[in-house]
């Protein structure tokens, strides 16, 4: 049986800044541009899981799409959408709201629903901007 790789896409949108309190604001401003703006900015994220797996000779499915989706909505979704990733979400206290460091606890958080429901992540491309986004393949990278 063959491998192939599905993605599901979702998104959410939420506000951030790249800001060290150990640096002066003009420091900040140098290394993080506008994105270290004191009241904050917001962007619409778009994210995109892949998995892969061997088609089930039962239903054709890598795995269900539809649970795909239900782990992203409970896990990423849910705590990151209209959320201010500096202040209002547990798991991203005490980092700078990077979107490097976003996808990271991302993949932490779906790694083992995922393989629960049945398929393996191999990859989560987190867009930032039209010009802007990041992969990242769990420390396995492909190249
Ligand atoms: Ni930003």
């Amino acid at each position: 049986m063959k491998t192939v790789y599905i993605t599901r896409r979702e998104t959410f949108n939420a506000a951030h800044k790249l800001y060290r309190e150990d640096w002066t604001v003009e420091k900040n401003e140098e290394v993080f541009g506008r994105c270290s703006n004191h009241n904050w900015h917001g962007h619409n994220f778009t994210i995109f899981v892949t998995v892969k797996g061997k088609p089930s000779p039962d239903t054709g499915f890598v795995m269900n799409l539809k649970d795909l989706s239900d782990i992203i909505k409970a896990e990423v979704i849910e705590p990151l959408d209209h959320k201010n990733l500096n202040l209002d979400v547990p798991f991203l206290k005490g980092m700078l709201a990077s979107t490097e460091n976003v996808v990271i606890q991302v993949w932490d958080r779906i790694k083992a629903p995922i393989a629960i429901a049945g398929g393996e992540l191999v990859k989560i491309k987190l867009v930032e901007t039209e010009n802007n986004y990041v992969e990242y393949f769990g420390g396995n990278e492909p190249f």
